[in-house]
């Protein structure tokens, strides 16, 4: 894999791509040089045939401790406006293969904000999660007030945003932010089970599904069902639908080609 200042790539499991955000003495600070990186190294595994799924993780004491404060505390209005500031980050969002964040320690501010930009977040009973960004004048600038709402309704959110309260692994897994809180030093491992599970799937039906479960953020509930019937429909055309079905009614276990 290619080497990064930032991050570090690997492959820990058949079809799957393990990136670890790896600046260790800034606890992880999402600086501009590692989205970029982050960005680089997410569109080579979407783009890699081989590849089924993305795991998403950081250090035992920090998943993210958020936006690098350092990098913008002298930030003007005019040039965080005409270079879209943050912009950048949304091309995650753009990804079409499913990612799994594995989050220890600290997931704070855009940490946070990243992990949600995730599919599936697994934690450690260590996990903290928190909007502090109003205790530095400013608020979420990555999706804080949109999907952080959208994951645990309107009070949670307000509370977060509006206080910079940090919410523990296990109230985050009760109020619906993550899938589940795991062992103690396990995440990464579970992680890597899961986005292996998915990468044995028919990608085609994984990338649909995944399509489908994201548009329920964007349309109404009818435009939503029609979406997702027309998605269903289309996987008629493949053979991975005939594989999966067969294999069913042959019991036998399905060998799906991706097509
Ligand atoms: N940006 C830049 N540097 C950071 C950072 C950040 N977000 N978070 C931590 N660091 C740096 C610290 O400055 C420190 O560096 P030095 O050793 O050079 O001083 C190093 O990481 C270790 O941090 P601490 O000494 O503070 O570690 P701690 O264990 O005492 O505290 C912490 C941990 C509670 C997470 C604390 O570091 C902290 O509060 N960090 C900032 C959290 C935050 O406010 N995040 C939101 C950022 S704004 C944002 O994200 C905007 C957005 O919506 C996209």
């Amino acid at each position: 894999a290619k080497e990064y200042q930032n991050i570090l790539v690997s492959s820990p499991a058949k079809g799957v791509t393990l990136i670890t955000l790896n600046r260790p003495k800034a606890l992880n600070a999402l600086n501009s040089a590692l989205f970029h990186e982050l960005n680089e190294a997410t569109e080579i595994a979407d783009n890699d045939p081989e590849v089924g799924a993305i795991v998403l993780t950081g250090s035992e004491k920090a998943f993210a401790a958020g936006a690098d404060i350092k990098e913008m505390k002298d930030k003007q209005y005019a040039d965080a406006y005409k270079t879209n500031f943050l912009g950048h980050w949304t091309k995650l969002t753009t990804v079409r293969k499913p990612i799994v964040a594995a989050v220890s320690g600290f997931a704070l501010g855009g940490g946070c904000e990243l992990a949600m930009m995730c599919d599936i977040i697994l934690a450690s009973p260590t996990a903290n999660f928190g909007q502090p960004e109003i205790n530095l004048g400013v608020i979420p600038g990555a999706g804080g007030t949109q999907r952080l709402t959208k994951a645990v309704g309107k009070s949670t959110a307000m509370e977060m945003v509006l206080t910079g309260r940090n919410f523990s692994a296990d109230d985050a897994e009760r109020r619906g932010l993550i899938s589940r809180v795991v062992r103690e030093g396990s995440v990464v491992d579970e992680a890597v089970k899961v986005a292996s599970t998915i990468a044995k799937k028919g990608q085609i039906a994984v990338q649909a599904a995944k399509e489908g479960v994201n548009a329920s953020f964007e349309l109404s509930l009818q435009e939503g069902t029609r979406f997702e019937r027309r998605l269903f429909q289309s996987l008629f055309a493949t053979k991975d639908q005939k594989e999966g079905m067969a294999a069913f009614a042959e019991k036998r276990k399905a060998n799906f080609t991706h097509e």
